[in-house]
């Protein structure tokens, strides 16, 4: 397998372990597929007609990415479960890749106030509410920086900091981590195999138009000295991090990395901005309240609404003095239409009352120590069926989520993060295996997330699927199955 540039990337597919053939696997990847395409036959109409109006049949490329022969059309969802338009249930360890992680639909005091709100008021007004103070109140408090916007999603919320980092600073650039993914912002699309040279992600680059190297310098995760390199120049704007990263497979940060990551950035003159979009499985105040973090932006999206289409992007007052200045000059009549940040829909009262809601009654110690306890359960259930069959698998585990990956250790920096995914073999196996026995799995990596709806009872049916799996990797390779 190569990428773009033909470069060989075998080094970074499935790893090879004694005890289990990956031919083998491979053909236990084809039995899964016809068995997903046996199961599925409604799934498989539906995509027919779909793909007439829309790429793959999907209105969202990532709805796509499922590594299946058709889309699994959803017909309904609720608390953690979902249910294929075929009538196959499913216990959902994925919950949307986080939004829904405090459930699909759960009864709860969110679901209750926002079903309230949509039959009695509207969304769209372009003015702002009282749920937008008592919200900036709470995310002041929470994670200790002054001034907040809202925003849709956050690739938006991270788009909008950067470019208020470039304005009040009037540097270009952006420091992001290597395979770091913070959305679909153009900046931060970008890998690098070797020092200094810059890759696109995701086909950009068959999108001309932007030059990575005049916005985007890239460091190793764990590794200050490449930090240190890359802000000399004085020319970055603002350093982009998850607190670990999460996009593969959960990667730890060393002790004491974020503490020099920040002073780095003030000797530097860039600003720091924490992204907890994933890293909010951590607790009620992420790992910026957890770890003791300092930064000058925050960023989060997805469940901070509990799924209803919002972010949130805060800076500290010093940033925000700054940009009311610039936004003032800009408009010295105070004719307004001037200010050119976020979007019009961006800080709606029905996002902005399901962000109120969640932050009051959903971001607390009582709904964390729920869904710990459930992690717990799965992590120690999963290391168990490790141990059990002496297979050289890991669990990194952080709050209300842990990831499976295939290399017995934990991940280092981000390359042998991607290498534990197990794309190429175990990777696929298990994630058709899970869905084909009633498990859903986010797609792109092996996290399980548990919500305040997961019952022990569902970790355990997922232990025993686990069991299964691993002893169907190491059956006999003259074997029948
Ligand atoms: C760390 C991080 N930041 C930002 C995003 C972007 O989120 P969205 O796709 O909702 O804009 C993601 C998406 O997975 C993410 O993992």
């Amino acid at each position: 397998m190569a990428d773009p540039t033909g470069r060989d990337l075998t080094d970074l597919l499935t790893p090879k372990h004694d005890r289990i053939d990956l031919r083998r696997l491979r053909r236990l990847v084809e039995r899964e597929l016809a068995l997903y395409v046996e199961r599925t036959p409604r799934s498989r109409e539906l995509a027919d007609r779909a793909r007439k109006h829309m790429i793959g049949g999907v209105m969202s490329s990532w709805h796509g990415d499922w590594h299946l022969p058709h889309p699994l059309y959803v017909e309904r969802a609720k608390d953690n479960r979902v249910w294929d338009v075929d009538g196959n249930e499913y216990i959902d360890f994925n919950l949307g890749d986080t939004p829904d992680m405090f459930g699909h639909a759960p009864d709860n005091e969110v679901t209750r106030s926002v079903s309230d709100f949509v039959r009695t008021s509207g969304s769209a007004t372009l003015l702002p509410s009282e749920d937008a103070i008592v919200a900036s109140e709470i995310l002041s408090e929470r994670f200790g920086l002054r001034y907040w916007y809202s925003a849709l999603s956050a690739s938006d919320a991270n788009r909008f900091s950067i470019k208020i980092a470039r304005m009040v600073t009037g540097r270009p650039r952006v420091l992001m981590f290597n395979l770091a993914y913070h959305g679909t912002v153009d900046e931060t699309l970008h890998w690098t195999l070797e020092p200094g040279v810059i890759r696109r992600r995701f086909h950009a680059d068959y999108a001309p138009g932007q030059d990575p190297a005049t916005t985007t310098k890239i460091a190793n995760w764990n590794d200050l000295d490449s930090v240190e390199r890359a802000l000399q120049d004085g020319d970055v704007a603002l350093v982009l991090t998850e607190p670990a990263l999460t996009n593969t497979g959960i990667v730890l940060p060393e002790p004491g990395f974020h503490k020099e990551l920040r002073a780095l950035c003030s000797r530097y003159g860039a600003y720091l901005l924490i992204d907890e979009t994933h890293t909010l499985s951590e607790g009620p105040r992420g790992c910026t309240g957890a770890w003791g973090l300092e930064p000058d932006f925050w960023v989060a999206g997805k469940a901070i609404a509990s799924g209803i289409p919002c972010a949130v992007y805060g800076f500290s007052e010093e940033i925000g003095d700054r940009l009311a200045a610039l936004l003032s000059s800009d408009d010295p009549q105070g004719v307004g239409g001037m200010t050119g940040i976020g979007t019009t829909v961006a800080g709606n009262a029905l996002s902005t009352h399901a962000l109120r809601a969640t932050l009051e009654n959903l971001l607390t110690e009582e709904v964390y120590t729920e869904m710990r306890q459930s992690a717990r359960r799965l992590v120690h259930g999963m290391r168990e069926v490790i141990a059990k069959h002496e297979v050289p698998f890991s669990i990194t585990a952080m709050g209300n989520r842990c990831d499976l990956r295939f290399l017995p250790h934990p991940a280092r920096d981000a390359f042998d993060g991607a290498l534990g995914i197990g794309v190429g073999g175990y990777f696929e196996f298990a994630h058709l295996r899970a869905l084909n026995r009633g498990f859903l799995i986010i797609p792109y990596y092996n996290m399980f997330l548990c919500s305040p709806t997961t019952k022990p009872q569902d970790v355990d049916a997922w232990i025993e699927c686990f069991d299964e799996l691993v002893a169907d990797l190491l059956r006999d390779p003259g074997g029948t199955r």
